[in-house]
């Protein structure tokens, strides 16, 4: 990595950790030292993500995610290290080192700031005489200036050069101007705009860099919508129209539509969470970039053939990411915009409700599969659907639809209502049980939470665990041990070990701060939890000690396994 320890030291120090996650979670403080709150990296109701100002660190006790500051940012606003350390420094106004790795940097810096600039040039003519179609227009589409504001919507003005003549005179050149796609080049040779009389959505990444433009038809010329091309710092398939804004939102899904003017739409009336994927389908990489801020989706398309054909096309995308998927069906609309207009937000959380738990759809699939003329029948569906309801967890939604389902198959409602509740007791009962079960495993009380990360010998990782503890505590008992490479037992530990050990010998200090550039995030949650718990310095060398034997003794396990099999494969070969 290309920064020196100072500058990380600095950028951490300048960007106190309890600062920065304040800005995103709201703290208090519950006991001790350090402050918590909820987790913004998994839905939960009661805080258990913790932040430590001593250690400058956070971690969440639920989810496993933890790390120094430049972890957090990297997480929550889903960028790289070098972007999260470029980040940081702006936001307490430092200066960054150059990149030197990617020489395409300066190119790309460069496009962001002349997209900025265009963006900014659009949305100025809003307010003067050569916005007025743009501003007309969305007049009509009902869209308010405050809206238009927040996502800088603007107008390319009806000529051939306005845009062009705006950024010459701020000093770009042509060439960059049709490196970026907003200038193209004649038969004769001189160049006009590529956007012309269009209403402009700038395309804003997840980091907010303008990165494109989509523009819709203002007159009679041209196709509907107009895209920037691909470029150094533009791929539609890659990116979500309002993944910006919908990424901060406090609902814990996405909603996915099809239109640019959908997803204004919805935010304008509440639901910040609508994105649409520009005018392409879903591809698996707007997926996963969904994937990285949140869990669920739900498709809300246009209400034709092709959008419930598209709908059924980005199902099966989404769910390959284990993402939640549920499908709104607008009805009496064409798409989600139209339907809000006619029948106004709230009914569209009606429709968001529906589509949620899908319990109507499965009680008819349930009515479906008996015969309610007969006794048998109704006794078949009341089970059926007391099943269904007694797994639902809320207690409204349980008291409604028993009602709705004593209706349907005609006995009365205490009869399902008791159904219900008896299931459900039974059900709570064996949840305890097997939570209960699940707890007593020794291998489970042993495993880390962090993503993907095993340990394939508890018992030994557990004693991995503490050298870390302890060397962190006290770095000077570096000196006293030594381990060669293969005695741990879990990779990752070791991987963290030697990134202490390599920091400690070149005389740095094992802040969170100058570690984070060495390890995995993965790793690093992993670290962050190692060093949370509890551990005496005093006793160290005593316990450092006992860790140690326990991990040798692991591998004396090993090589004795080892010789049994060897041994076993011996005898095989001989008495075949
Ligand atoms: P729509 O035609 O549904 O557009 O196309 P819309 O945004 O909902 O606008 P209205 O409400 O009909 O006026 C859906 C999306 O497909 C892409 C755009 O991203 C658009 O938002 N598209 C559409 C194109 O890229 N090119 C086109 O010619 C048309
Ligand atoms: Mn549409």
């Amino acid at each position: 990595m290309a920064y020196s320890a100072e500058f990380l030291q600095e950028l951490a120090d300048r960007n106190p950790i309890e600062d920065v996650v304040g800005e995103y979670v709201s703290l208090s403080k519950r006991s001790g030292q350090n402050l918590f709150g909820l987790c913004p990296f998994h839905s939960e109701k009661t805080p258990s993500f913790s932040v430590s100002p001593s250690k400058q660190i956070y971690h969440c006790f639920g989810c496993g995610k933890g790390g120094s500051v430049i972890n957090f940012i990297m997480d929550i606003e889903n960028l790289s290290f070098p972007d999260a350390v470029e980040f940081l420094a702006r936001r307490a106004g430092m200066t960054v080192p150059e990149r030197q790795s990617d020489p395409n940097s300066k190119r790309r810096g460069r496009m962001y700031e002349l997209n900025r600039d265009a963006a900014r040039f659009f949305y100025e003519q809003l307010s003067r005489p050569e916005g007025a179609a743009a501003v007309e227009y969305m007049q009509r589409r009902g869209i308010s200036p405050a809206t238009a504001r927040r996502f800088g919507l603007g107008c390319a003005p009806d000529g051939w050069s306005a845009l062009l003549d705006a950024m010459k005179a701020k000093g770009y050149t042509e060439r960059e101007l049709g490196d970026a796609g907003l200038v193209k080049r004649g038969k004769g040779g001189g160049c006009y705009d590529a956007f012309r009389n269009r209403l402009m959505f700038p395309v804003i990444d997840v980091r907010g860099n303008v990165i494109g433009f989509s523009g819709r038809i203002l007159g009679e010329e041209g196709p509907k919508y107009l895209n920037s091309p691909e470029t150094l710092v533009f791929s539609k398939s890659h990116n979500l129209f309002g993944l910006n804004l919908a990424k901060k939102s406090k609902f814990g899904y996405i909603i996915l539509v099809e239109g640019n003017i959908d997803v204004v739409s919805l935010h304008q009336a509440g639901f910040d969470n609508a994105v649409a994927s520009l005018g392409t389908s879903l591809t698996p990489e707007q997926a996963r970039l969904i994937s990285r801020f949140k869990g669920e989706v739900v498709i809300a398309y246009d209400a034709d053939e092709a959008g419930q054909k598209a709908s059924q096309r980005a199902i099966k995308i989404l769910e390959k990411l284990e993402l939640k998927v549920r499908v709104l069906t607008v009805r009496g609309a064409k798409d989600p915009d139209e339907f809000i207009k006619a029948r106004g937000a709230d009914a569209f959380r009606n429709l968001l409700e529906e589509s949620e738990n899908h319990i109507e759809y499965r009680l008819e699939q349930i009515r479906r599969g008996c015969d309610l003329d007969t006794p048998e029948g109704k006794v078949s569906y009341l089970k059926g659907a007391a099943e269904l309801l007694s797994g639902l967890p809320d207690p409204a939604s349980r008291e409604v639809y028993s009602l709705r389902a004593a209706e349907i198959c005609g006995v009365s409602a205490k009869a399902v209502q008791d159904e219900v509740a008896q299931l459900r007791r039974r059900r709570l009962a064996a949840a305890r049980k097997r939570a209960q079960r699940e707890d007593q495993r020794p291998e489970k009380l042993a495993q880390p939470v962090e993503g993907g990360i095993r340990y394939s010998d508890p018992r030994s990782a557990a004693a991995e665990e503490g050298v870390i503890r302890l060397l962190n505590l006290d770095p000077s008992l570096f000196r006293g041990i030594e381990f060669g490479e293969g005695e741990f037992s879990s990779p990752e530990l070791w991987h963290i070990y030697e990134a202490m050990r390599r920091r400690v010998a070149e005389g740095g200090r094992l802040t969170p701060a100058e570690l984070s550039g060495e390890l995995s995030p993965g790793e690093f949650s992993l670290f962050t939890r190692v060093i949370q718990k509890p551990e005496a310095a005093e006793n160290a060398p005593a316990a450092l000690a006992d860790y140690i034997a326990a991990i040798r003794r692991r591998g004396e396990r090993g090589s004795g396994l080892l010789e049994i099999q060897a041994q076993q494969l011996k005898t095989k070969s001989y008495g075949g």
